[in-house]
């Protein structure tokens, strides 16, 4: 046993083995490292095998009401596994607990322990007091929690990328979206701990960091804002790649494409999230630009960093979405010719402005074929995308073995494909030069050219 030589108090977690299982967005991914962290601290021990544990957290994700339904089929699953272990302590994280609070409690499914995006450092607290018999909750938003120095545990164990979280909540109130209720305001996280943290992943034999937001580009702490901190980090060294997730079209200025374009361990790959190409549908939205705008943005991202790939988000079928608006997504998405998308149906969420006035009037049939539309489209201008790059040579970081075989390895080029080849001498970590052979929708094939 462990003993916190701050306090010399007994350890709550005193060896007690922690579960935790984790949905929703890289955010969430993030959260619970910081989660693991601040429980090993307490003398809990992190388990990956469900039926050892003494506490199962949840983390959950709001973002549409599929994304629910999969944690309360979870949560009925659990019923069992409660009835046979009663000391079991089974709590919910993150965006569902910052809804749901009530309903959690409550009835056949009722949880012990509940904790929002912003009282993970209660959580010792709160399942003490679940272990006790009663019920731990605190859903508490706070504006400016950030966590700033929490060393997260690292729980992918690839050992060569990472997630750091830069920022947290979200202030743009897009009128579909469940994100600014239930992460709250927007907080940037301090420069100099994002820049230590990056460091001490380098000199642990890291390659790549991916900076976490919900809007990275509104980043700000002081006089240091996006592009400044995109900076800092990158000079951590040149052998350290580093991405950022995601980012706004409002704020995707020049000086950021500049400050990429100057530094090549940045990598050449934008997520920029659509979700429309009709203006008086973004309008709806809330998303504070228009096609021409976003259009404008590409045509920037393309002459600072003509290899750069970009990626996006999509929604069908959001109120009052006409077939011509529809079409306006399709002919955006052919004019940017997206090399990946994350594709959505409408799904109405509880207290946003769209469930409060705008009323959800495509029906269900209709935003199904417009999504189907939108996604064999992706599936075309994808593989075009991938066939482009057959015959070129790329930069690969590897990240491991090929799930497939053995004696391939696989990693990403700085556009963020996938590429697969003989393992020759090359080990994880390694950054190695590749030509490309072959590729289906998804995976690049090639061989190593040292
Ligand atoms: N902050 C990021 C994305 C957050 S959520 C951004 O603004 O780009 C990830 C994606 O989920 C969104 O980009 C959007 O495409 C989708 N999404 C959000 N709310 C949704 C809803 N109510 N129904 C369907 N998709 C939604
Ligand atoms: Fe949601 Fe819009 Fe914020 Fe993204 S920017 S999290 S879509 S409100
Ligand atoms: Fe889901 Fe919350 Fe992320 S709603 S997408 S887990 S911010």
């Amino acid at each position: 046993m462990t003993v916190n030589v701050n306090t010399l108090r007994p350890l709550a977690g005193s060896g007690r083995k922690l579960y935790i299982e984790t949905y929703g967005c890289q955010m969430n991914v993030g959260d619970t490292e910081i989660v693991v962290s601040l429980m090993q601290r307490e003398g809990y021990v992190y388990t990956e095998r469900m039926e050892d544990a003494d506490v199962i957290l949840i983390n959950t994700c709001s973002i549409r009401d599929n994304a629910e339904q999969r944690i309360w089929g979870r949560l009925a699953e659990l019923k069992g596994l409660r009835r046979r272990r009663p000391g079991l302590v089974v709590g919910i994280l993150g965006c569902m607990a910052e809804r749901l609070r009530e309903k959690l409690l409550d009835g056949a499914t009722g949880v012990d322990v509940v904790a929002g995006p912003d009282a993970y450092r209660d959580l010792p607290r709160l399942v003490r007091e679940a272990e006790a018999g009663g019920k731990g909750v605190n859903v508490l938003l706070s504006t400016e929690e950030t966590y700033a120095e929490i060393a997260p545990v690292r729980l992918d164990r690839n050992g060569v990328s990472a997630f750091v979280a830069i920022m947290r909540g979200c202030n743009n109130y897009c009128s579909y979206c469940v994100v600014p209720y239930t992460r709250g305001r927007e907080r940037s996280r301090d420069a100099s701990t994002i820049v230590a943290e990056a460091q001490s992943l380098f000199d642990n034999g890291y390659r790549e960091v991916t900076l976490l937001g919900q809007n990275v580009n509104s980043y700000r702490t002081g006089d240091v804002d996006f592009p400044e901190l995109l900076r800092r980090v990158a000079s951590v060294s040149p052998l350290l790649r580093v991405r950022f997730a995601t980012s706004h079209p409002k704020d995707m200025s020049d000086r950021l494409l500049e400050t990429m374009a100057s530094m090549p361990n940045i990598c050449r790959s934008i997520h920029l999230p659509a979700q429309s190409g009709a203006t008086t549908m973004l309008e709806r939205m809330n998303r504070k630009y228009t096609r021409e705008w976003y259009l404008g943005r590409i045509a920037a991202i393309r002459r600072y960093m003509p290899d750069c790939s970009i990626t996006t988000d999509l929604i069908a079928g959001f109120s009052g979405e006409t077939e011509e608006e529809h079409r306006e997504t399709l002919s955006l998405m052919r004019e940017v010719g997206y090399d990946f998308a994350y594709m959505f149906k409408y799904s109405e969420r509880p207290g946003t402005y769209a469930q409060r006035h705008l009323p959800d009037d495509v029906p269900d049939d209709v935003k199904s074929r417009r999504l189907q539309e939108i996604i064999a489209l992706q599936n075309e201008l994808g593989l075009a995308s991938y066939r482009r790059d057959v015959g070129r040579e790329f930069e690969v970081l590897v990240e491991g073995e090929s799930k497939r075989d053995a004696n391939q390895l696989s990693g990403r080029t700085s556009q963020n494909k996938v590429v697969v080849f003989d393992r020759g001498e090359h080990r994880v970590g390694d950054y190695v030069r590749v030509r490309i052979t072959g590729c289906t929708a998804a995976t690049l094939f090639g061989e190593a050219l040292e």
